[in-house]
C-alpha cells in the first residue's frame, strides 16, 4: 500500500488558502486543482509499503512522533516545483524549519520498519493546490497572490496515510498520533 505521514491544517488556516486561490482556480489553462478536501501537508512520504510491514511501522511513527513538540506554523506565501517559470506543481509553502527534524525521525522509523523507498529529496514543506502535466510559466499567477501570508496555527499531530491511486485519487487516514505538548505553553 502506499504511505505518508501528513499534518493537516485546522480549517480556518484552509479556508484562507481557498479564498486566496479562489480567483485563480479553473483560470490557468493545464493546471489542474484537486479537492479541497484532498489537501495536506507531506512530512514523509514512504511510497509503497507491504502490508506486513504496518503494524511496525505504527510503533515505529507512534515513537518518533511523540518526541516533538506540536508545531507553530504559518503558511508563508506561494510558488511551485521546480520553479514558478517552469512549474508542475503549485503550492502553498510554510515557514518550515521546526517540521525538518520531526520529518527525518519520522523518515527514519519508517525506514527501521521496513518502508525502504523513503523519498530522499529535499524536505521542502509545502501544501500542493494544483499540478500541470507538462511545464508551465507560473510567474504571473505566484506574483498575483505575492501579498499573502496566513495566520499562525498549530499542528498538534501526525497522521498516516493511504493513498487510494485511481481516475480520482483518495487519502485514507490510517492512524493519527498527538505531538507533545508545544514547550512554552
Ligand atoms: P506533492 O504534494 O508535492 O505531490 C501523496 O502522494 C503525497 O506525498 C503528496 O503530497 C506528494 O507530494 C508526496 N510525495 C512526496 N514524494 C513523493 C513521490 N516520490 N511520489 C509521490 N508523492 C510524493
Amino acid at each position: 500500500m502506499r504511505l505518508f505521514a501528513a499534518l493537516m491544517p485546522p480549517d480556518e488556516v484552509l479556508d484562507e488558502i481557498e479564498r486566496a486561490i479562489e480567483p485563480h482556480v479553473g483560470q490557468v489553462p493545464g493546471l489542474r486543482w484537486p479537492d479541497r478536501a484532498t489537501w495536506h501537508i507531506t512530512l514523509a512520504f514512504f511510497g509503497e509499503v507491504p502490508e506486513r510491514v504496518l503494524p511496525e511501522l505504527e510503533v515505529r511513527l507512534a515513537r518518533a512522533v511523540r518526541r516533538y513538540a506540536s508545531l507553530d506554523l504559518a503558511f508563508s506565501g506561494f510558488g511551485a516545483f521546480s520553479s514558478a517559470r517552469r512549474a508542475r506543481v503549485f503550492w502553498a509553502g510554510l515557514s518550515g524549519d521546526p517540521m525538518i527534524r520531526l520529518s527525518e525521525s519520522v523518515k527514519a522509523g519508517a525506514r527501521r520498519a521496513g518502508a525502504v523507498q523513503t523519498d530522499e529529496k529535499r524536505f521542502h514543506p509545502h501544501l500542493t493546490l494544483a499540478r500541470a502535466k507538462t511545464e508551465l510559466d507560473l510567474r504571473p499567477l505566484v506574483e498575483s497572490l505575492s501579498g499573502f501570508s496566513g495566520s499562525a496555527w498549530r499542528a498538534e499531530s501526525v497522521h498516516l496515510v493511504r493513498s487510494h491511486q485511481g481516475a480520482q485519487v483518495r487519502y485514507e487516514s490510517l492512524a493519527e498520533w498527538d505531538l507533545a505538548p508545544a514547550e512554552h505553553d
